[in-house]
């Protein structure tokens, strides 16, 4: 199947009112990289977000004041970085919606978080002959952990197709579930198209035709629009920090109490313990069964302060501003002859844009856009099955965030048309 091209769905060139939410946010000088480096139009947040100030003094703070292992010692010193470890993550659970916020596990990342799953519920409950259920559009961290699962366990791995503009195809998924279903895993965004998946709707589907669970990777969810895990009907949510301005190196995996529970740990070592005897050993509490070895604590308080700062402009107003910019670039893109444009309306996606420029190859669009200092992923994304259904190897995609405005778009269609013209395609 081959996704449309933008020349094929002009009704989104006709734009939404989006383009009335002004992209005001004023926010670049907060962050030291990009006040550093004026001629600089950072474009792939999708990959990583650049650290507000924030969140560099939160990391230093933590180190120069309170470092020691958490959990670990008696001292007023470990008890302070034990302190500061429980706070920062009671502060993003709030910010993501979870009451119970010892049902957030630390992870490094999504990746991570999506493998606990896989490997713990996953190698738990799958047995013979049960399915589980991707999508053409995940990433590989929430594709191959739960092919390896499939093989691990001899159940099937089905993948659910998608509608011509990059949607999960909803009557694909119904036509899938049953009741071997076990798992159902999707992204709540894609990273390669931008799709905001309708995430109730998907849930209903799967509830009422099977018992399986719900997995959802949140890494291009999470930064850019209001989530709360309380009331978003799926059973587990991983995320990313250092996508929402926190740091790399930590994000988590938020699940169900009762499943959490009765889930076996994933690893083991210290503090996911309880008691240690010769012959066996019992295991900690939530969270900590999770979280075996030395938490990563200095950056679980730097992603703390990085919510502290989304909340601080609203993520109502983060979404909006994405909008407008995301509104504005897909307008003037698509009128680059030449140009696709893959996916959605802006309306409907997040800061995500992902095309193609003739048969420019990505990697010479972003090298060269590079010289111009605009910072793009070209590439297949970590979504080859999707790039395989899209027809290409590659696209370049340019991914935007609270620090960008128009000269950023502005840098990017100047960046593109040089391309154009070094490649000799004829002046737009
Ligand atoms: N998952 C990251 C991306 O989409 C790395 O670029």
């Amino acid at each position: 199947m081959k996704l449309r091209r933008n020349s094929e769905f002009p009704a989104d060139l006709k734009l939404r009112p989006d383009s009335e939410f002004p992209a005001d946010l004023k926010v670049r000088p907060d962050f030291p990289l990009l006040a550093n480096n004026p001629g600089l139009h950072y474009l792939d947040s999708a990959a990583t977000s650049q650290k507000p100030r924030v969140v560099l003094d939160a990391l230093r703070d933590f180190y120069e004041t309170a470092n020691a292992n958490p959990h670990r010692g008696a001292y007023a010193l470990s008890v302070r970085a034990t302190e500061c470890y429980h706070q920062s993550r009671v502060r993003i659970a709030q910010f993501l919606g979870v009451a119970d916020s010892d049902c957030l596990i630390f992870t490094r990342g999504t990746t991570e978080g999506l493998n606990l799953v896989a490997g713990s519920w996953g190698m738990a409950n799958v047995s013979s002959g049960d399915e589980i259920v991707v999508t053409a559009m995940d990433h590989h961290a929430n594709f191959v952990p739960w092919q390896v699962l499939a093989m691990r366990r001899g159940a099937k791995f089905r993948v659910c197709e998608l509608t011509p503009d990059g949607r999960i195809d909803l009557d694909f998924l119904s036509g899938l579930l049953n009741k071997r279903t076990k798992i159902v895993a999707f992204s709540h965004v894609s990273n390669a198209l931008g799709t905001i998946n309708p995430v109730a709707e998907i849930a209903r589907l799967v509830r009422e035709k099977t018992d399986a669970i719900l997995v959802c990777d949140g890494a291009q969810s999470a930064p850019h629009f209001p989530v709360s895990f309380d009331s978003l009907g799926v059973d587990f949510y991983a995320f990313s920090g250092h996508k929402m301005l926190g740091p790399m190196g930590i994000g988590g995996l938020i699940g169900k109490r009762e499943m959490l529970e009765e889930m076996p740990p994933y690893q083991t070592g210290g503090d996911m313990i309880e008691f240690v005897h010769d012959d066996r050993t019992t295991w900690n509490v939530l969270p900590h069964k999770f979280e075996a070895g030395t938490p990563n604590a200095a950056n679980a308080v730097g992603l703390a302060a990085a919510v502290e700062y989304l909340d601080g402009i609203g993520m109502d107003r983060v979404r909006a501003h994405e909008r407008a910019l995301m509104s504005e670039a897909q307008k003037r893109l698509a009128v680059i002859e030449g140009l696709h444009i893959y996916g959605p309306p802006a309306s409907e996606r997040s800061g995500v844009l992902s095309f193609t420029l003739g048969d420019v190859h990505p990697h010479d669009l972003a090298t060269i856009l590079d010289g111009e200092g605009v910072c793009i992923r070209a590439g297949h994304h970590c979504a080859q099955p999707l790039m395989r259904r899209l027809d290409v190897p590659a696209t370049a995609r340019a991914s935007f965030y609270v620090y960008n405005d128009e000269s950023d778009i502005e840098a990017l269609v100047a960046g593109i048309l040089k391309a154009r013209e070094i490649f000799g395609y004829a002046p737009v």
